[in-house]
């Protein structure tokens, strides 16, 4: 791999947020995101898992400059985003497309979804007012919405229809990243299925890198190449998608993976799980951040905060004193078998696919 694959990367990165000054003594911060280092390759589907308040859509707007780090650097083709003039920044803008999880709440509800879709076109002069309305056309069509939709608004939409319109609109600027928070946690398992199809085919027709956020591991295990596990405010392993599932090194790891259900009271695996809450982010545990809830933990762990090592033959890494030495659960690939519930998830992503294909992605999609 060369510099020149990644597209976006985060070096030592640090997000504090004040959270509020005591009486007594020194002005108390959250630290939202800790020291990240990562690089998202072009082209890949990079997912960012981990339990709530973690940190993960604090790297989401960080990647994007939405807001900036407290310490570190974000780069974007190797440029540093604190060195972007004002004409940059919105070139960036164009470039990388958030997608949000409530699509109702991040489309105004009294512009039409026609006005919707054209304005970042408009925001970055791209067109002419005839262009920019075939184009709004166009991208209807693309997404599985008919185009006479442009006139209607968006509270005349589903859930589904309405995640296809925040897809259009985030389209609309010709970007080269996406990046969906929790983009289909939302909606019914069955749409789901459809919109993470959509995105995996959109990926593949426009050349697009997308960085996905999501609490489901079933989704992110159908969809990443790569995934970064956080845990309060910092990434403790990350690795190819099917080494990750397959052969978690790190016990939070592990415990995430286990924590996808086995519904079938026949099916049975260690299920390794963690004991008690996210600790106060206010205050993160000493060494190890993850101590308190590791079965593993020994003294050390206590003590000694535990570095990402470097990517290994499979381009693992991982945050762990004890990694390699600890014998942990993975999943085998799935079979109806193992877990009749994944298999049914992955069987409706199979099935809404081929309803696709069947029908030229001319159905009215939920
Ligand atoms: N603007 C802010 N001001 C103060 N604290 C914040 C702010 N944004 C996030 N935080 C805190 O930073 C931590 C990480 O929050 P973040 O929203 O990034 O987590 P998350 O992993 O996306 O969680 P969720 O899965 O619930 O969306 C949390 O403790 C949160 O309370
Ligand atoms: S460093 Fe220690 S406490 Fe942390 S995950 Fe590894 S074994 Fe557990
Ligand atoms: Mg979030």
């Amino acid at each position: 791999m060369t510099t020149a694959d990644i597209i976006l990367e985060a070096e030592a990165v640090e997000c504090r947020f004040p959270a509020g000054k005591p009486l007594f003594g020194a002005p108390r911060f959250v630290h939202a995101v800790n020291g990240v280092d990562l690089a998202i390759r072009r082209g890949e589907t990079f997912a960012v898992v981990g339990e709530s308040g973690c940190g993960k859509s604090t790297l989401a707007r960080l990647l994007t400059r939405l807001i900036r780090p407290s310490e570190g650097r974000v780069r974007y083709k190797g440029q540093d985003l604190e060195t972007l003039s004002d004409r940059e920044t919105r070139s960036l803008r164009q470039h990388l497309q958030f997608i949000f999880q409530d699509p109702y709440a991040s489309l105004n509800p009294r512009m039409s979804v026609g006005a919707l879709i054209e304005e970042p076109l408009r925001t970055h002069g791209i067109g002419t007012p005839e262009t920019r309305k075939a184009r709004v056309r166009q991208l209807l069509t693309r997404v599985g919405l008919p185009a006479e939709a442009a006139g209607r608004y968006p509270h005349e939409f589903s859930g589904g229809q309405r995640q296809r319109i925040g897809i259009a609109r985030a389209l609309a600027s010709g970007p080269e990243v996406l990046i969906g928070d929790e983009p289909v946690s939302a909606l019914d398992v069955s749409i789901q299925a459809q919109v993470v199809n959509l995105l995996a085919d959109l990926k593949a027709e426009f050349g697009l890198t997308l960085v996905v956020i999501a609490h489901d591991l079933a989704v992110i295990r159908h969809m990443a190449d790569r995934v970064a596990v956080m845990y309060l405010g910092e990434i403790v392993e990350l690795a190819p998608a099917s080494v990750l599932f397959a052969a978690p090194q790190h016990p939070y790891t592990e415990a995430l993976v286990a924590a996808i259900p086995l519904p079938d009271p026949t099916a049975r695996r260690a299920r390794a799980h963690v004991e008690g809450e996210l600790p106060n982010p206010l205050s993160p545990p000493p060494g190890c951040r993850f101590h308190p809830r590791c079965p593993h933990a020994e003294a050390r762990c206590r003590q000694e905060r535990p570095a990402l090592s470097a990517p290994d033959a499979q381009g693992r890494q991982v945050a762990c004193h004890r990694a390699g030495e600890l014998s942990l659960s993975g999943l085998a690939p799935v079979t109806a078998a193992q877990s009749p519930e994944a298999a049914r998830r992955f069987d409706l992503y199979r099935a809404a696919r081929a309803a696709e294909h069947a029908q030229g992605n001319r159905q009215e999609p939920s």
